[in-house]
């Protein structure tokens, strides 16, 4: 079943449907030619500051995304890999009878454009009502799913994700680390943060918990969640 992601067309956007999305992309950053491109931000490199900075966009989606992009399209170039969607590369190569290399970047491909997805300028407050009732029917209140995607994003240990996730008729959160995604275990994401250092560090350094907390109060945009809900 598609993501929202999916049914967007982020994921697999050639450079051509790119054009037609019409979002601002970074200046003077080429989109590859091969099958998979990079997705455009959805906002401007300094649409998230004072939480985070043009820099660390510049960085963050300019290098290590685009860099997962490159290395992903030269890693499946001829084989089986090429003719797929990216979330079917995430799972075919996921495991010992996949190939790590393909999964890493696919994974970290895949995960990264739903982080952009994750956030907005003027983000955080108080879930849309559907979204809003399932919350509160899983984890008692928005509070407490807060302080739980507080708590994984905090305590997972060197580089990772923590995500919302909604595994039935439930949510949940979890963390994954590296470029583990819940897709792999049948999970739906919902939204993620980003917790490897390249993602706060120019900004917080060693203070983790700072980018946590700002993000989910200041950037999480509920409604990427709410669209990602399944029936
Ligand atoms: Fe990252």
């Amino acid at each position: 079943m598609p993501t929202e992601l999916s049914r967007r067309g982020f994921l697999l956007a050639t450079a051509g449907t790119l054009a037609a999305l019409a979002l601002p992309a970074l200046p003077g950053l080429a989109h590859a030619s091969s099958a998979h491109a990079l997705p455009p931000l959805p906002y401007a490199d300094n649409a998230l500051e004072p939480v985070i900075s043009a820099r660390t966009i510049g960085f963050h989606y300019g290098k290590h995304h685009k860099a997962y992009l490159d290395n992903l399209n030269k890693l499946i170039a001829g084989r089986d890999y090429a003719d797929l969607p990216l979330e079917d590369i995430v799972t075919r190569s996921y495991g010992p009878s996949g190939d790590a290399a393909v999964f890493n970047n696919a994974a970290q491909l895949w995960n990264h454009t739903f982080y952009w997805r994750s956030m907005r300028p003027n983000g955080g407050g108080v879930p849309p009502q559907a979204l809003r009732e399932r919350i509160e029917a899983s984890f008692g209140s928005v509070d407490a799913c807060r302080q739980q995607l507080a708590g994984a994003a905090i305590a997972q240990f060197g580089s990772g994700w923590a995500w919302l996730v909604q595994d039935g008729d439930k949510l949940r959160v979890v963390k994954t680390g590296n470029a583990d995604n819940p897709i792999t275990a049948g999970l739906t994401p919902l939204l993620n943060v980003d917790v490897w250092e390249h993602a706060y560090y120019l900004d917080y350094q060693n203070r983790r918990a700072d980018y946590v907390n700002a993000v989910l109060d200041k950037l999480i945009d509920w409604e990427f969640a709410q669209r990602n809900l399944r029936a």
